[in-house]
């Protein structure tokens, strides 16, 4: 597609944004750049405030104070319609009566167009329902009912696409293939995408950037791989996958860190520890379960020197098919996490053996310890 709409435009920016109920604050005020052509995922657990922001990038909520531009032009104050911006829901909102084509032809007939095959056969096409033109929406699939939203908000030509939820209503192995689908279909276009999900796989999947949000603010921002391996909040680290948070007190300070913690010294880079580092400070150090290797305690002298190690017992193990998941307990923590590939399962590794955890010192992050350790570890999703 090559319409002049999709050129024209530029960065979607939040300035100053946020949104206010009475006196409840959804959205603190926000700063926001969204680049053109970028999958940007918006990110975080319920009621967080996802939503709300994509409805002020719609026009569908009034910002209580700040300002939305699209490129240079600021489009806070125009009404949805005017905005060059569709969205796409978690629940399609299909026109049950209408086929397919018709439903994707929606758009343009509102605007009075006539000719719309060649846009809606091209529009099918790229959404791969070609065959399916003519059924009805409950003739579909919830996957092919959900590429048929996507089709009907794209034949617009809209700058920016928002999508909120929208594989919600999926079962995960769906979920899994539409990722991927949406996906293609964003670079094929190459219009901005910002979709609003709750699920962290899936906004690492499929973004460029991420913006994790937590009690309407944005905890964190950047691309998935350097969220992952830097959190700088315990939120983060614990909401983007699993993180394992061991309290102790700096003994010195230099290139790298050396930290007191459960009864040994463990080491890390300084310039990956995002919180003060001065000596006599506390600190939490973050290692994820996966840089964890284990040993049984009587092979402890086989391990390499200079890395960090933590003697412990393990209480639990799960066998997952492509990894063994385990939980020790230890002086540094009371439930660390080690997940170890499944190449050769390994004799011994039962709930009880006791075993030393050691690991690559530059694969330890650094936070700071004033932060609840436990923010992000469980969601509302997750308990459900
Ligand atoms: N019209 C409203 N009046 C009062 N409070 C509202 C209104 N709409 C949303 N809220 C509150 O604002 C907060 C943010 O809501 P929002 O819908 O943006 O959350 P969300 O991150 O999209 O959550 P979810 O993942 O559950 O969809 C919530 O606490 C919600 O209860
Ligand atoms: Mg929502």
């Amino acid at each position: 597609m090559t319409q002049q709409q999709q050129t024209a435009g530029g960065d979607v920016r939040l300035v100053g944004i946020s949104k206010t109920y009475g006196s409840f604050i959804a959205v603190q005020p926000l700063d926001l750049t969204v680049p053109q052509g970028s999958f940007f995922a918006l990110l975080g657990a319920s009621g967080c405030g996802k939503t709300t922001t994509l409805r002020m990038i719609a026009g569908l909520e009034e910002a209580t104070t700040g300002t939305v531009l699209l490129g240079e032009k600021d489009i806070t104050d125009l009404p949805p319609y005017k905005r060059p911006v569709n969205t796409v829901f978690q629940s399609y909102a299909l026109f049950p009566h209408l086929d397919i084509a018709e439903n994707v032809a929606f758009g343009l007939r509102r605007r009075g167009i006539k000719s719309v095959k060649k846009q809606v056969d091209d529009m099918l096409e790229l959404v791969q329902l070609g065959d399916f033109a003519r059924r009805k929406p409950h003739q579909l699939s919830g996957g092919q009912q959900q590429r048929v939203a996507v089709a009907r908000a794209l034949i617009n030509h809209p700058q920016v696409l928002l999508l909120d939820e929208p594989l919600g209503a999926l079962d995960l192995k769906l979920r899994r293939q539409m990722q991927l689908e949406l996906k293609r279909i964003q670079t094929e276009v190459g219009i901005t995408f910002v979709h609003v999900t709750h699920d962290q796989e899936e906004a690492m999947t499929m973004a460029d950037t991420v913006a994790v949000m937590n009690g309407g603010r944005v905890e964190q921002l950047g691309a998935p791989a350097d969220l992952y391996e830097n959190p700088r909040t315990t939120f983060v680290a614990n909401f983007l996958g699993t993180s394992n948070l061991i309290e102790g007190e700096i003994v010195s300070s230099g290139t790298d860190l050396v930290v007191a913690a459960g009864g040994g010294k463990l080491t890390l880079p300084r310039e990956r520890c995002s919180a003060p580092t001065t000596s006599g400070g506390r600190l939490l150090l973050g290692i994820r379960p996966e840089k964890i290797s284990l040993a049984h305690a009587d092979d402890a002298d086989d391990i390499a020197a200079g890395r960090n190690r933590v003697t412990g017992r393990i209480t639990d193990s799960s066998f997952i098919g492509v990894s063994t998941q385990y939980v020790v307990e230890s002086p540094a923590g009371t439930a660390l996490q080690v997940y170890e590939q499944n190449v050769d399962r390994r004799a011994g590794l039962l709930p009880g053996a006791e075993v030393v955890l050691h690991w690559n010192p530059a694969h330890t992050f650094g936070l700071d310890a004033a932060q609840d350790i436990d923010a992000g570890a469980t969601s509302v999703e997750d308990a459900e």
